[in-house]
């Protein structure tokens, strides 16, 4: 099954809360996106946000220039569809991250959490990293949360890379300073514990 196919069951399939990723709030997300200091005219993209709230709680907390991408039409839907009218304050992109064309140097922050473990191929990872450098602006800030060293092998039944902090930033290379990483475990709705790495980086101004 080719991953758009996968993705798109799973979210026909599933409640969105039902799901192993579900978080009620995006907590340690919105919480590293909020120590950077920016302002809420900042532009800021969920890269695979799927059906997550932190879209929500971006907006509840005065955001304006928000996007979610994902591969799957069926997860921006039901995203969407509990924004109600607030979505269209939202610009949403169906793509896949790895073909994606997005605009040259045109987000401050990056947020990606759960996408990224997903790129089991070099040419993959090496295609993500460069549509990270060419939308994040120069200075600007990438948050990428993977499945940790001692997280599981698989995530929603795909193989998944795992990483601790100083091998998921050698993979974005010397163009990107790590500033700060967390650890966080994850309580799934159906109660097991997934441990996740988060990684802060600044893409480097010149
Ligand atoms: C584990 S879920 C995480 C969703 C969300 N980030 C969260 O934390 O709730 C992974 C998401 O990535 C999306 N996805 C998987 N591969 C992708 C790709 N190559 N490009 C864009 N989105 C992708 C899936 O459709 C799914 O919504």
């Amino acid at each position: 099954m080719q991953p758009k196919d996968h993705w798109e069951k799973v979210y026909s399939t599933k409640a969105t809360n039902a799901v192993s990723w579900f978080q009620p709030h995006a907590d340690v997300s919105f919480d590293l996106i909020n120590a950077i200091g920016i302002g809420c005219d900042a532009s800021i993209i969920d890269v695979g946000g799927g059906a997550s709230v932190l879209v929500d709680d971006l907006l509840d907390n005065g955001f304006t220039d928000l996007t979610v991408l994902d591969l799957s039409a069926a997860a921006l839907a039901a995203a969407q569809r509990r924004l109600d009218s607030r979505a269209s304050g939202v610009q949403w992109i169906e793509a896949d991250i790895t073909r994606a064309n997005l605009p040259a140097n045109r987000f401050d922050v990056w947020h990606d959490r759960a996408v990224f473990h997903f790129l089991t191929s070099a040419e993959d990872r090496a295609a993500y990293v460069r549509a990270v450098f060419n939308s994040v602006k120069p200075g600007g800030h990438v948050i990428v949360a993977t499945f940790a060293e001692d997280g599981p092998a698989q995530c929603s039944g795909l193989p998944v890379m795992r990483y601790r902090a100083d091998e998921l930033h050698a993979e974005f290379g010397e163009a990107f300073s790590l500033l700060n990483h967390r650890k966080e475990a994850h309580h799934t709705p159906s109660g097991t514990v997934q441990q996740f790495v988060y990684c802060y980086c600044r893409r480097v101004s010149s």
